[in-house]
């Protein structure tokens, strides 16, 4: 008997109860559930030949991993590849072969395979989330819309989780500069799923980009019960809803996100070493003392130090490494980094690994207030350059800060008047823009055009105009 998946795929499985635990499993997954990965479990449990089960659980356990052993993904594999691989569906084939070119880090090789798999079975959602994900992370930005663009077709509202597709959608126009298009999904996504928090998340970048930020906090703000049962997707939206507030001038409501959420039960799972750094080193660029808030992250992040697993996490190690004077293990960092560009296969690797290594370094160098090889490091990977190293503008927008701050500190006055000239440009709704700008044309010399920024920051939302 044929069995497919509640969008019409083949799976190959002698077991209906596998199927449907596999469905249970796939849509849990999509929600950020953490009950996704026991689902999958007893899918294999119904049917331990279920080769899509096992591959399924091989992506979860890669995508979780600080939160899973490294072998944990290696023995989904080998138990797919241990079924009958001669009778599955060359999709099956297909993600096994893409579950193994990944966890031996052959990236672009498991994106391409996935790719092909899409562009057969465009409604193929893990597959889909896989991509984009992995395109995200390793700073592909066209792709991150255009994967979903070539499968788009193929959904509809009708479709289990065509939430998830729209939000992966908003998300990828968000990143490529249509937020007009962004927001647009974006509002769909949740009106069709408020519990989807891919939908939730996408549409969080686009009121951060778009300087909405009352929006943004009406949208993330509150207890929020529902998301008890999600994964560390939690602590992310709660990292946008703090950044929203910091872009207010809320300084004790951003300390209270971090130490009640964000930071509440730090783990070394990359994503919560990225939010927990950001928001302390964006306090630090706002003057704010952050007490012994670092130190309580060095160790977790001295386990990550040798388990190295993206460029952007790499940036805020150094950020936690820079500011809690361990510079054994930054030395540590920066040769791995370093090391990493001598076994690139390809420009894009090259141009990540060096992106990466420049940042850092330039991280280092400002933590020790040495501001001038800081900004050298960083001038010529500014803007578009740094997306090479992956993540959201959101996220990057740190890089372009610290360049900034780097410049107001070396006295480089010019630079740091170009630097905040394009952010209040970028971001004509933060108070933090203009006042950094109104700084620079101070120190150019250039004082009514100070003056009138300083009058253009207090017409805005914010503390600072209080
Ligand atoms: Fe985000």
């Amino acid at each position: 008997m044929k069995f497919t998946d509640v969008r019409g795929l083949e799976l190959t499985t002698t077991s209906a109860k596998a199927v449907d635990h596999f469905n249970e499993s796939i849509a849990a997954n999509a929600e950020y559930r953490l009950n996704a990965g026991d689902l999958m479990a007893e899918a294999i449990q119904a049917d331990p030949s279920f080769t899509m089960a096992h591959c399924a659980m091989g992506y979860y356990l890669k995508s979780a991993e600080a939160f899973a052993p490294p072998e944990a993904s290696m023995e989904c594999l080998l138990a797919a590849e241990a079924t009958d691989l001669s009778k599955v569906t060359r999709r099956e084939q297909m993600s096994v072969k893409a579950l193994r070119a990944w966890i031996e880090n052959r990236q672009d090789d498991a994106i391409a395979i996935w790719d092909s798999i899409l562009d057969d079975h465009p409604t193929d959602l893990l597959t889909l989330q896989l991509v984009h994900y992995r395109n995200f992370w390793h700073g592909k930005a066209i792709a991150i819309k255009d994967s979903v663009a070539r499968a788009f077709y193929a959904w509809d509202k009708s479709m289990p989780n065509y939430s998830n597709v729209l939000g992966m959608y908003s998300f990828g126009y968000n990143e490529n500069g249509d937020k007009v298009r962004g927001l647009e999904l974006g509002l769909e996504a949740v009106s069709l799923n408020s519990d989807d928090l891919w939908a939730v998340h996408a549409l969080s970048h686009v009121y951060h980009d778009t300087g909405e930020k009352a929006k943004g906090i009406a949208l993330l703000s509150g207890d929020k019960p529902e998301w008890d049962d999600r994964n560390a997707i939690r602590e992310h939206l709660r990292w946008h809803e703090s950044i929203l507030h910091w872009d207010l001038g809320d300084y004790d409501k951003v300390l209270s996100l971090y130490d009640n959420h964000v930071a509440k039960a730090i783990t070394p799972f990359y994503l919560d070493i990225q939010n927990t750094a950001a928001v302390l080193w964006r306090l630090e660029c706002a003057g704010i003392d952050v007490g012994n808030r670092w130190q309580n992250l060095s160790d977790v992040v001295a386990q990550r130090v040798v388990t190295r697993n993206l460029p952007f996490t790499d940036i805020h190690l150094a950020m936690v490494l820079g500011r809690t004077g361990e510079q054994t293990q930054m030395k540590n960092l920066i040769d791995s980094i370093r090391s990493d560009s001598g076994r690139a296969r390809n420009a894009h690797e090259l141009s990540s690994a060096e992106t990466d290594l420049a940042v850092c370094e330039a991280v280092d160098a400002y933590c020790q207030g040495d501001y001038e090889t800081s900004i050298s490091k960083l001038l010529p990977n500014r803007w578009n350059a740094y997306r090479s190293i992956g993540a959201s503008d959101a996220q990057r927008d740190v890089i372009n800060v610290m360049l900034g701050q780097a410049a107001l500190k070396a006295n480089e006055s010019t630079l740091a008047r170009s630097v905040f000239a394009q952010r209040v440009e970028t971001k004509p709704a933060s108070q933090l823009s203009w006042l950094w700008y109104a700084n620079a044309l101070e120190q150019c010399g250039d004082h009514s055009a100070a003056q009138a920024a300083r009058a253009q920051m207090l017409k805005l939302e914010g503390s600072l105009a209080a």
